[in-house]
């Protein structure tokens, strides 16, 4: 391919603080949670877009890290209830995204305020937006905090896709730029 050969010549130096977008490009999630609101005995439901997520172990069960900033509603609700749902969205549910990731759980019911229609996990009392690729139900296993970045440790109890869940998943590379997949190699 010899318009590539050129291309993989041409490197321009990028700043520090935005390298972490060169290794951003993998498919956003969904934090799904549940928790009660400080000074009251309410429960709601909350959910949060992520670009941040990794799988870190396979056997004898999937194990996913998660970073997520400390002053979120989704990341107390973790702490105070040890379990969430990792939510896979689809290129279809962008509007979905940008909407749950501009304001917190702190002040509003996302679920509700947004109108966003949901189902039940199956293990756990924790909702989940309808039209997603997958889900992953996951147990804390543990946190580890570094400045205002909590790492969210888990262990997948139950997950469920649907046939080829890869190719509807929505990829997230930094603020304007959000892509699907492309052609298997
Ligand atoms: C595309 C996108 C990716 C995001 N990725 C992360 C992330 O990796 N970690 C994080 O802590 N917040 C991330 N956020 C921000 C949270 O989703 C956002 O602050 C959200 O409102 C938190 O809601 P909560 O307070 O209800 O938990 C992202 C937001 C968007 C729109």
């Amino acid at each position: 391919m010899p318009e590539q050969k050129t291309i993989l010549t041409q490197y321009q130096e990028v700043p520090a603080n935005q390298a972490y977008s060169l290794q951003n490009p993998g498919g956003l999630i969904l934090l799904c949670t549940r928790g009660s609101i400080p000074g009251s005995s309410t429960i709601r439901y909350d959910l949060a877009p992520l670009a941040w997520c990794t799988p870190y172990e396979y056997e004898p069960v999937s194990k996913i890290l998660l970073v997520c900033d400390t002053s979120h509603k989704t990341y107390r609700d973790v702490q105070e209830t040890r379990e969430f749902v990792i939510a896979l969205p689809t290129y279809n549910m962008l509007s979905l995204i940008e909407r749950t990731g501009s304001v917190s759980g702190f002040e509003v019911d996302k679920f509700q305020s947004l109108e966003i229609p949901r189902f039940n996990a199956r293990s756990m009392d924790i909702a989940i937006p309808e039209g997603v690729a997958a889900w992953l139900e996951c147990k804390l296993e543990r946190i580890v905090t570094e400045g205002t970045s909590g790492i969210v440790f888990g262990a997948v109890v139950k997950a469920f896709a649907v046939p080829e869940s890869w190719k509807l998943r929505i990829h997230y590379l930094e603020e304007s730029i959000m892509y699907k997949p492309g052609d298997r190699i």
